[in-house]
């Protein structure tokens, strides 16, 4: 490999969230940080050397939006994912959960009904209810080890709702939506009036022999009826520089978004906002499908090892991103237990299942985009617990 993912990085005084929260929140610092999403890798070269070129200039003054932003994302989702989309049709948004979040402030009012599918990466509900708008919640279902919609429940919760919130692919679970599945969703919410969010932030990676589809390429009924937010953020490891956008192709939908936005100056990004962007997506795909096959080999290395070691912990493979839902129902402990038994007992800290709606009890999430030696260090240490716990 060309980049190398094994190299450890020390993360210490770099005001990384991932180390800074494990006291406040875990009450312990001696864990192996596995929560927060981002990667234990390097960002990408070109993506550092573009903003230290920017630094050289000595100046950090107001910034304009530089020309080949549009255009950078406009090649990189016709080459990806074919799909077509022009300059006005975007919106720059610092982070994809504010983006969720002005939405609901643009095109949604107080007391509307919002659906989200748990369990969800929790901001989805908890921005819909710090905005005075009521969360429905249509539960998954696990079926043989695959997070599934039951469209049944779907087909009854919509209704009333103004507003569904896709994570496509989803987050925890890593599952990658079929055409099929987007189209009767589309379909669905054609049907009932509600307009589809569709939080794309982990679509770029997606793992070979599955396929993305954005939600707004399945049909008519989609491009028209859905917004859409995407980043480079999450595949090319830049969360911190806060570079989003929104993809409308609904004019009207779109003026109404675009008219919130402009009215306090939220689409307006920082200096190195833009560039990165630019940067992740004019420098080909070698740094991304690299990291993609160094993680495809860690979550291998962990299905691998709890099957033969810690059989009670069955991790769900994902379609796509580093997220790792583990089912943990068969180690029998209540959530508080659990959560103790990876920070206590294992000294790991993960993301409590439950976080994510109360069908995430008896799971926990894993983030393994990490060196492997880390990984091979976390699953040592939880095997020791789970000997401790099952003998
Ligand atoms: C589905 C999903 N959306 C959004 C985010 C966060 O995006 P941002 O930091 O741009 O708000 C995450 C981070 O884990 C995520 O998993």
């Amino acid at each position: 490999m060309k980049y190398n993912f094994d190299e450890v990085i020390d993360r210490r005084n770099s005001d990384a969230l991932k180390l800074e929260a494990l006291k406040p929140r875990w009450g312990r610092e001696d864990l192996i940080p596995m929560w927060v999403a981002d990667m234990d890798f390097r960002t990408p070269p070109y993506i550092i050397d573009t903003i230290r070129k920017r630094c050289d200039n000595g100046i950090l003054g107001y910034t304009s939006v530089p020309e080949n932003w549009s255009g950078s994302i406009i090649n990189w989702l016709n080459m990806r994912y074919g799909w077509c989309v022009s300059t006005e049709m975007l919106t720059f948004s610092p982070g994809i959960v504010q983006g969720l979040a002005y939405a609901l402030q643009a095109l949604t009012k107080e007391g509307d009904k919002v659906m989200v599918l748990p369990p969800v990466y929790h901001p989805f509900f908890l921005i819909t209810q710090k905005n005075n708008r009521n969360v429905v919640f249509s539960p998954l279902e696990l079926k043989d080890g695959k997070i599934e919609i039951d469209f049944d429940k779907f087909r009854n919760d919509i209704k009333g709702c103004k507003v569904f919130i896709l994570c496509n692919p989803h987050n925890p679970g890593g599952r990658v939506w079929s055409k099929e599945e987007l189209e009767m969703i589309a379909e669905i919410c054609h049907e009932n009036g509600t307009m589809v969010f569709s939080d794309e932030i982990h679509a770029d990676m997606t793992f070979p022999g599955r396929r993305h589809i954005p939600f707004a390429t399945v049909s008519e009924k989609a491009k028209m009826n859905s917004v859409t937010f995407m980043s480079p953020s999450k595949a090319f490891n830049m969360p911190g520089l806060t570079s989003s956008y929104v993809v409308i192709e609904n004019e009207k939908i779109r003026e109404q978004f675009k008219r919130y936005m402009e009215a306090s100056e939220l689409d307006l990004g920082h200096v190195f906002a833009f560039i990165g962007t630019i940067a992740a997506y004019s420098n080909g795909t070698e740094w991304l499908e690299q990291m993609l096959e160094y993680v495809t080999g860690n979550i291998d290395y962990l299905i691998e090892y709890c099957s033969e070691r810690m059989p009670k912990i069955k991790p769900i493979r994902p379609d796509a991103s580093y997220l790792v839902f583990l089912d943990c129902r068969e180690l029998e402990l209540d959530q508080p237990s659990l959560v103790d038994f990876f920070v206590d007992g294992a000294h790991l800290a993960l993301n409590d299942g439950s976080i994510f709606g109360k069908e995430g009890r008896g799971f926990m999430r894993m983030n393994v985009a990490c060196p492997r030696s880390v990984l091979v260090k976390a699953l040592s240490q939880l095997e020791e617990a789970y000997v401790r716990v099952n003998g």
